[in-house]
């Protein structure tokens, strides 16, 4: 078969994106609202979506001669913003433009140029227990007689929405706050022994696994935002392959780890040893809040430090890496609301050993990095459930690139390096679509076929 043949049969395996994509959100706090308010004030014309590579980003295809570089929204079928329709949960009331206000992302000139979109979209009651976030008080919540109940409700909500949006698809990705740390127990290694756990009330099942049981149930995509276990469990691995519904997870690779995953491949590739890597931040919105819990931290904490250590594999390279010590910390700073500080200072050492030093201090704004990413793997979730080739694998791999701590099979290391993330994902579009994939080699630019 031909390059040309085969790209048009993976193209046409791919089954068209006909009508509305409902974007379902549990937590409707800072990444949601500047998500939404962001896609809107992009529909309107007011903006451009930076930092959004399904939106932004070009794919090469073929060799470097052919001058083949589609941008990928118009490569693959991914489904137009002017189709997507919003709603969520929160356990706070009122309307999307109040949260967004309270939230202090936004100017509030632009948030009043879309105050009538903003204030049409409204939570609704969440499936919340203060054990898992113990700093927020809830306003608004569903009360029902066990956790399979509060799932089921989770479920109605999902089949209403379908019902009066006329959406014909779902994504839901959960941008709730962290939940207190936990590590997987029995409850969650089947899907039998997780739905017999819903039932009675088992102690490991958190909210945000009730939405994702709830979302896999009827079929959605789930991505999450946040470092909690959430889909990264066996059982909930097992649902979505039963069902077609492709999931990926945790944490949004947004500001320090971001940076750390530009930084640590190119000192590893240059054999540059690393002695010590010190991270601190400041930050005052509601997370930062939530995260002042030790119990919520340390969920943020394993998620954080986990990247080092697989981009390094001192085990490896124990002279470079060996004795590398790694710190990590967020402290809570109200003054600076979503506005994060974030500094790192990197003992590496060289040549003969001799030491060296790399200070980083990112001014970031933490939900305008991480809008765009949640944007993306909306849109890439909905492309992967409409793909045969990856519909039913569970685990989209492919979406590493978006994550501090990506899901992956078991017995299967995670990719952390932001550049192979890269590689992976446009090498699955091309793959999807039936291009061939870019290997880099290149030899045949200098006459070996
Ligand atoms: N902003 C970033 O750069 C970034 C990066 C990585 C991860 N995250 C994670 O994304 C999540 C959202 O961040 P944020 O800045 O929007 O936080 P936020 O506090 O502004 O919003 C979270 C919202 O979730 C709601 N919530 C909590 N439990 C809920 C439940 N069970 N059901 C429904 N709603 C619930 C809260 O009421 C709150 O409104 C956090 O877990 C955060 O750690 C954010």
């Amino acid at each position: 078969m031909s390059t040309s043949d085969a790209a048009q049969t993976g193209a046409a395996s791919i089954t068209p994106h006909k009508g509305k994509l409902g974007i379902m959100i549990p937590g409707m706090g800072a990444v949601a609202t500047t998500l939404i308010a962001g896609v809107e004030a992009v529909r309107r014309g007011f903006a451009k979506p930076f930092g959004s590579m399904s939106q932004m980003g070009t794919i090469r295809l073929g060799k470097r001669t052919d001058d083949r570089s589609p941008l990928i929204k118009d490569f693959v079928p991914l489904a137009p913003l002017e189709d997507i329709v919003f709603t969520g949960w929160d356990i706070f009331g009122g309307n999307l433009y109040d949260a967004a206000k309270t939230a202090g992302v936004l100017d509030r000139d632009q948030l009043d140029s879309m105050k009538d979109f903003l204030s049409s979209i409204e939570p609704m009651p969440a499936a919340f227990d203060q054990r898992w976030v113990k700093r927020l008080d809830p306003k608004f919540q569903k009360v029902g007689k066990n956790k399979c109940d509060l799932a089921n409700q989770i479920r109605n909500d999902i089949a209403e929405f379908r019902a009066k949006s006329g959406t014909d698809r779902q994504v839901m990705i959960w941008c709730g706050s962290t939940e207190i740390y936990i590590e997987q127990s029995e409850v969650h290694q089947t899907l039998e022994a997780f739905e017999k756990g819903l039932v009675e009330d088992h102690p490991d099942i958190s909210p945000s696994m009730l939405y994702a049981w709830a979302a896999l149930k009827e079929g959605i995509p789930f991505a999450n935002g946040a470092p909690n276990l959430t889909v990264d469990i066996p059982a909930l691995q097992e649902l979505s392959k039963k069902m077609g519904a492709p999931i990926a997870g945790k944490d949004f690779k947004t500001g320090q780890t971001f940076i750390k995953t530009v930084l640590a491949p190119g000192f590893k590739v240059r054999q540059l040893g690393v002695s010590g890597w010190y991270s601190t931040n400041i930050l005052g919105n509601r997370d930062g809040e939530v995260l002042d819990d030790p119990d919520n931290f340390k969920t943020k904490e394993v998620s954080k430090l986990g990247v080092l250590e697989h981009i390094f594999e001192p085990e490896k390279n124990p002279d470079l890496y060996g004795d590398m010590y790694h710190k990590v910390r967020i402290n809570y700073y109200p003054p600076r609301g979503d506005n994060k500080e974030g500094w790192d200072n990197i003992d590496i050492f060289g040549w003969l050993g001799y030491p060296m030093q790399i200070k980083v201090d990112f001014l970031c704004r933490d939900s305008i990095l991480a809008a765009p990413l949640a944007l993306d793997l909306c849109l890439y979730l909905d492309l992967a459930q409409r793909s045969p080739a990856l519909k039913h694998l569970g685990i989209q791999e492919w979406l590493s690139f978006y994550f501090k701590d990506p899901d992956s099979a078991p017995g299967v290391y995670p990719e952390h390096d932001l550049f192979i993330q890269n590689m992976k994902l446009k090498n699955t579009l091309r793959h999807v679509m039936g291009e061939d994939l870019i290997t880099h080699l290149g030899l045949d630019y200098y006459g070996n076929d």
